[in-house]
């Protein structure tokens, strides 16, 4: 990988990685520097030509979501960083704030100062306090050494940063549901449209961005459009953070450009444990269908994940070998969908509680032979009936594994119950 290509990871590695000074001493805030030289909307027009779709998992353009903003009509407008990062198996915006929490800082004044905003804020889950205390010292650096507050850079510029802890609750990575939150009421999600670029934050326009997506920004000001563009695929372009856990020799994160197959990092990582075949994984995260050993060679971008049936997601790639049994895994995505559904809306809070019942039921041996019917039935009721993403983030790994390993779920009907030995395994007690 070229130095440039690890924009985001490459001081990881140094000692006090996390530390203003590190990050400076690599060329950090020189990106906002050229930024307050720069027009805003020039901005806004080098982020759109880079091609950066939104890290989150949904893949919005990111220039286009900052060009939704209306004109400005001398009322606030926010930015608000949604480092909420709950999804099953998703890990890479928390190495990301604590390896190299001023490359988010940075990203969030030279987005700040490209939409207009002159208060942002960065929403972290509660249970995180570590991250939480990382991002507070990090933004008091960038503070004392005039990268934050007012007349950045002596520039006129101003601008505030408020680190938010949540209270822990997968829902508030939705980003109404955020939203709500950070004003100081319960977090459930709101109808959209309005968007929040329309109406967000205390009905304000509102940029609201995942953390990868924002520290993703200085690289592109520093090295320009072109040179994001120029990595990746064409629709999906640029690089980002693939973050690989479960049965893999070397778990972590690897920086890589959009499109390389899971075949190629594996080769990185050293492959799937030593003895061991890979049976199943997920592309990005538990709420993306499932792939099997068949998907190796797919390209990690939007467009060949969503042809080959599923999504790129948050790219956590959970791999799991042999010895797993599908349903235990699947069962246990379930079990955190039914404790996380919000209650707000009759498909996701009933649904989810039902598909628990009957995944348990399966899994103890408990199941009927009407029970997989039955499970693609509810599925197919909660899809596209939930009122936001989670609801149909639930049925995506139930549906996938059934596709692909109808028979193993058979094995456990009839009163025979898990066929796999759970200790060999190793991922479930
Ligand atoms: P979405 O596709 O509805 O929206 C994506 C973004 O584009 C939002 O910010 C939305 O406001 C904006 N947008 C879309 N259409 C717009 C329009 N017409 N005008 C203005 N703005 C517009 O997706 P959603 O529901 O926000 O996110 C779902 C994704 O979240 C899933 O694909 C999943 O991968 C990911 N996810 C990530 C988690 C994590 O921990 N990082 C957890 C759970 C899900």
């Amino acid at each position: 990988m070229t130095e440039l290509m690890a924009a985001l990871t490459d001081t990881w590695d140094a000692e006090n990685s996390w530390k203003l000074s590190t990050y400076e001493a690599a060329g950090g805030y020189e990106g906002l520097r050229r930024a307050l030289r720069t027009d805003p909307a020039d901005l806004v027009q080098m982020v759109k030509d880079s091609g950066l779709r939104g890290r989150g998992g949904a893949g919005f353009p990111t220039g286009m979501k900052w060009g939704f903003l209306p004109e400005p009509d001398g009322g606030p407008r926010y930015l608000v960083v949604n480092a909420d990062e709950s999804e099953p198996g998703t890990c890479k915006d928390i190495p990301l704030m604590m390896a190299s929490p001023q490359h988010l800082v940075e990203g969030v004044a030279i987005t700040s100062f490209a939409i207009g905003c002159h208060h942002a804020f960065i929403y972290v889950r509660g249970e995180v306090l570590h991250v939480y205390r990382r991002l507070l010292a990090a933004v008091r650096e960038a503070y004392a050494a005039g990268h934050l507050g007012r007349d950045i850079h002596g520039s006129g510029y101003d601008l505030e940063v408020t680190v938010h802890a949540g209270a822990g609750a997968y829902i508030c990575g939705e980003e109404t549901a955020l939203l709500d939150s950070l004003e100081g009421r319960r977090g459930q999600p709101r109808l959209k449209p309005p968007f929040p670029a329309v109406a967000g934050l205390y009905a304000r326009p509102t940029v609201v961005n995942n953390v990868e997506s924002i520290a993703s920004v200085p690289g592109i000001v520093t090295h320009g459009a072109d040179w994001f563009s120029s990595l990746g695929t064409e629709k999906s372009s640029g690089h980002g953070l693939f973050s690989l856990s479960g049965h893999v020799t070397r778990p972590g994160q690897y920086e890589a450009p959009l499109g390389i197959t899971l075949r190629e990092l594996l080769d990185q990582a050293g492959g799937v444990r030593a003895g061991h075949q890979l049976k199943f994984w997920t592309p990005g995260g538990s709420s993306t269908p499932i792939f099997t050993h068949e998907h190796l060679d797919v390209p990690l971008d939007y467009e060949s994940v969503g042809a080959a049936g599923s999504m790129l997601g948050t790219r956590a790639l959970q791999i799991f070998d042999e010895t797993t049994c599908v349903v235990r895994a699947v069962s246990r995505w379930t079990d955190f969908y039914a404790h996380e559904s919000c209650g707000k809306c009759t498909p996701c809070r009933e649904g989810t509680y039902w598909l628990k019942q009957i995944l348990h039921r399966i899994e103890a041996g408990d199941g009927e032979e009407t029970d997989l019917d039955l499970l693609l039935d509810l599925c197919d009721n909660i899809l596209g009936r939930a009122f936001c993403a989670l609801g149909d983030g639930a049925t995506s790994p139930i549906t996938s594994s059934i596709q692909y390993f109808r028979t193993e779920y058979e094995a456990h009907l009839g009163g025979r119950g898990c066929p796999f030995d759970p200790a060999r395994s190793t991922l479930f007690d």
